[in-house]
């Protein structure tokens, strides 16, 4: 008989849904769908999206789709861009948290002068995080932010071996960051970006395999969350001129990282603490009663043909696993059962 093992239902604190502007990409239908294929019920939605989630009115706006549509429980970031810094603190209210983003990625959001980040800083509530973009230099950016105003920010996944290294003497410091690594960056490196072309690239690019052992040596202690970057788009534009960097992460991630906890390479309660605990406890999301995800310790091979994402592709495909997510429960509700989304739209909750 296979062995089953069940958790907490896990939570994704960086996913791309694409509403609104990119709903030929994914919605929030489509990625709540591919969250609870993963055995994700919390997840944290991004705000570059086209407008971005920078002013109330379209975060009041993406909301009221989210409201009808979700199936998991979501919460969105503010996303702070320079034009509109004076709106920000009427974000607030709608937004879960604060995303700022300091390199060079998808979307038009990017905060490169002082003065933003000071006004971010100054006039975000102190109660609701703020999460950084920060690739290279930028992390030391990040870090001295975190120092001056005395305040916790999140580093997203970070990917390299010096800025693991730079957070991890910031910890020891006692500087009040935390940070995140994506599966794609623990599973994959430079070489599979060339296997895969433009189904390999996304920001931050993938790293040597150096990059790939420090993420792994700082799994026990640096890093606080594991978490997706679920950054779909479709086909047609990957395979276009000029492709958008991004891949999706929301279905594989519990069972790349099961398989890694197979292999002795993390344990079950550190996967835990990194995809559960941590991520609630770091952007004060709420706990979820009668909730479990119930996964089949078994050979299985991720396809793209058992995508739930609207993008239907996987950097993953023909990736050999030792999980497989059989059900979902979410608050007492049978959400997702052997490969069936039977949650209904519109049942999971908003958070602010
Ligand atoms: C993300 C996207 O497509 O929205 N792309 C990516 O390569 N990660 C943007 C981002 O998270 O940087
Ligand atoms: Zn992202």
């Amino acid at each position: 008989m296979t062995e089953t093992i069940t958790l907490p239902g896990l939570v994704d604190v960086h996913t791309h849904l694409r509403v609104p502007g990119g709903e030929h990409k994914e919605d929030f239908r489509t990625g709540t769908a591919a969250a609870l294929a993963g055995g994700i019920t919390t997840i944290l939605g991004m705000p570059n999206t086209s407008p971005p989630l920078s002013t109330p009115e379209v975060l009041a706006a993406a909301r009221e789709q989210a409201a009808q549509d979700i199936l998991c429980d979501v919460g969105l970031f503010a996303g702070a861009s320079p034009e509109e810094i004076n709106r920000l603190v009427e974000c607030a209210p709608r937004a879960a948290a604060l995303k700022i983003y300091l390199n060079d990625t998808f979307g038009p959001l990017r905060v490169e002068d002082v003065p933003t980040l000071m006004a971010c800083f100054a006039t975000w509530p102190r109660d609701k995080m703020i999460a950084m973009h920060a690739e290279k230099q930028s992390v030391a950016v990040g870090i001295g932010l975190a120092a001056t105003y005395n305040r916790p920010v999140h580093f997203c996944h970070i990917s390299r071996r010096h800025e693991i290294e730079l957070i991890a003497q910031a910890k020891a410091k006692g500087l009040p960051v935390t940070c995140e690594v994506t599966p794609h960056h623990l599973f994959l490196t430079e070489a599979d970006a060339t296997r895969l072309g433009p189904l390999g690239d996304m920001r931050p690019l993938l790293g040597t395999p150096s990059d790939v052992a420090a993420l792994w040596e700082h799994l026990p202690e640096t890093v606080d969350c594991i978490a997706t970057d679920h950054a779909p788009h479709t086909l047609a534009e990957k395979q276009s001129a000029t492709p958008p960097p991004g891949v999706i992460g929301l279905e594989t991630s519990l069972p790349l990282m099961l398989t890694a906890v197979q292999q002795n390479r993390l344990t079950l309660e550190r996967l835990i603490e990194l995809m559960h605990t941590n991520p609630r406890r770091i952007f004060n999301l709420p706990q979820q009663p009668d909730t479990a995800v119930t996964v089949q310790l078994t050979a299985d091979t991720i396809t793209n043909e058992m995508v739930q994402s609207k993008c239907g592709w996987t950097p993953f495909h023909g990736t050999e696993v030792a999980a497989k997510v059989q059900k979902v429960v979410l608050r007492g509700e049978v959400v997702f059962e052997d490969g069936r989304v039977l949650a209904q739209p519109g049942s999971g909750k908003l958070l602010s």
